[in-house]
């Protein structure tokens, strides 16, 4: 078994510019088709929930087969032995899920996929390749009880918020291992279950498309640029948009938000963050020296969002920079907290 043949014929590539995705038929390139198979990439497998709205061509990768070094560190981390039953999110191609079934020939591999003609996809090349695992169409964010309780549940669609029915259908003792998210970077994030809840560290920087229904709330950027209130600041803070441990960090304190970036030529560059809840956003606009002094911060509704970025980044720089690997987070049925190096070290999400 390998990852061929569970990748369908048609798949999706960069094109020229970088921006759109199109697609790669095996049969009008079988070379390169079966080069990106055999690659340490992920590929993606369809675009934009397979709607086709952009004349042929795809914007938002919204199924893949995950870059094969990630999907090991994940079943690494899983740890997964025979005889235990598993429960997988997003089964995209179904590769992923035969790899679980190898891992408990005596067990039981469930996965779900939200989207039925990938799950069809996927059952059809398990059943070909004679994979013993159950594949359900449905919302993995309910997880699926009837299967239930679960000695391991893996996600690989990302999560801001991890689902608390993932918890309730674990086995005490038992483990889920998922891709986290937030709009500043990513990292995977290994839970172990007690009664009803659940706590554990983050491990690598891994970006992965998001769970349907988690997905970026709409920006709300000129929302009121009139009312706004602005400043000006010698502080160009673009560290938690450009480096993972700062952005993992940030993005812990501030949930909920959503980045842009404008590129207008030259040092004039706006960085933009936006919280849909609270109707407010922020941006940071380069002076026109590009260098030293006259930034100007302008921030708009209830939230002051650059100024909770600036404390944000702060207390990362005094903490000493930890990477994503000192961060954790705990569930419980009220809510979820993330902490540094020991749960009771609470990040104060604002
Ligand atoms: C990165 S792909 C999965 C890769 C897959 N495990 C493999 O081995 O190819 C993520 C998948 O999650 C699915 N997905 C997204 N949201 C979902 C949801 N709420 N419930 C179930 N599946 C979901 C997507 O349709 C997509 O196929």
């Amino acid at each position: 078994m390998n990852r061929e043949d569970f990748i369908p014929d048609e798949i999706w590539v960069r094109d020229e510019d970088g921006f759109f995705l199109v697609p790669l038929r095996r049969q009008d390139d079988p070379q390169r088709w079966s080069e990106l198979c055999r690659g340490d990439d992920g590929i993606t497998t369809q675009v934009d929930d397979g709607t086709g709205r952009y004349d042929g061509r795809g914007v938002i990768p919204t199924s893949s087969s995950s870059a094969p070094w990630v999907m090991a560190r994940m079943l690494d981390l899983l740890d997964v032995r025979d005889g235990m039953n598993v429960l997988e999110i997003g089964t995209g191609t179904g590769y992923n899920a035969a790899l679980l079934a190898e891992r408990t020939p005596t067990g039981q591999v469930t996965t779900i996929e939200i989207d039925p003609g990938i799950a069809g996809h996927a059952r059809a090349a398990l059943a070909r390749i004679g994979r013993p695992v159950t594949v359900v169409v449905g919302d993995g964010a309910a997880g699926f009880p009837d299967r239930a309780p679960y000695d391991r549940i893996i996600a690989t669609a990302s999560v801001v918020t991890v689902p608390y029915p993932w918890i309730t259908q674990t086995r005490p003792g038992g483990r889920i291992v998922l891709p986290f998210t937030s709009e500043f970077g990513g990292a995977l994030l290994s839970l172990t279950v007690a009664d009803g809840t659940a706590s554990g560290h983050f491990h690598d920087d891994a970006g992965f498309m998001r769970l349907r229904g988690q997905r970026a709330d709409r920006p709300v950027w000129w929302l009121g640029e009139d009312d706004a209130d602005v400043r000006t600041t010698c502080r160009y803070l673009d560290e938690p948009f450009a480096d993972a441990a700062a952005g993992f960090a940030v993005g812990l304190w501030l949930p909920g938000c959503t980045t842009g970036q404008i590129e207008e030529g030259g040092p004039a560059r706006t960085l933009l963050l936006s919280h849909a809840a609270s109707h407010s956003w922020a941006s940071l606009t380069a002076g026109s020296d590009g260098q030293s002094d006259g930034h100007e911060v302008t921030q708009y509704g209830p939230r002051r969002l650059w100024d909770e970025l600036e404390m944000a980044y702060d207390w990362w720089v005094n903490a000493g920079r930890p990477s994503c690997a000192r961060f954790g987070l705990t569930v419980t049925p009220d809510g979820q907290t993330s902490w540094l190096d020991y749960p009771e070290r609470v990040i104060p999400a604002s």
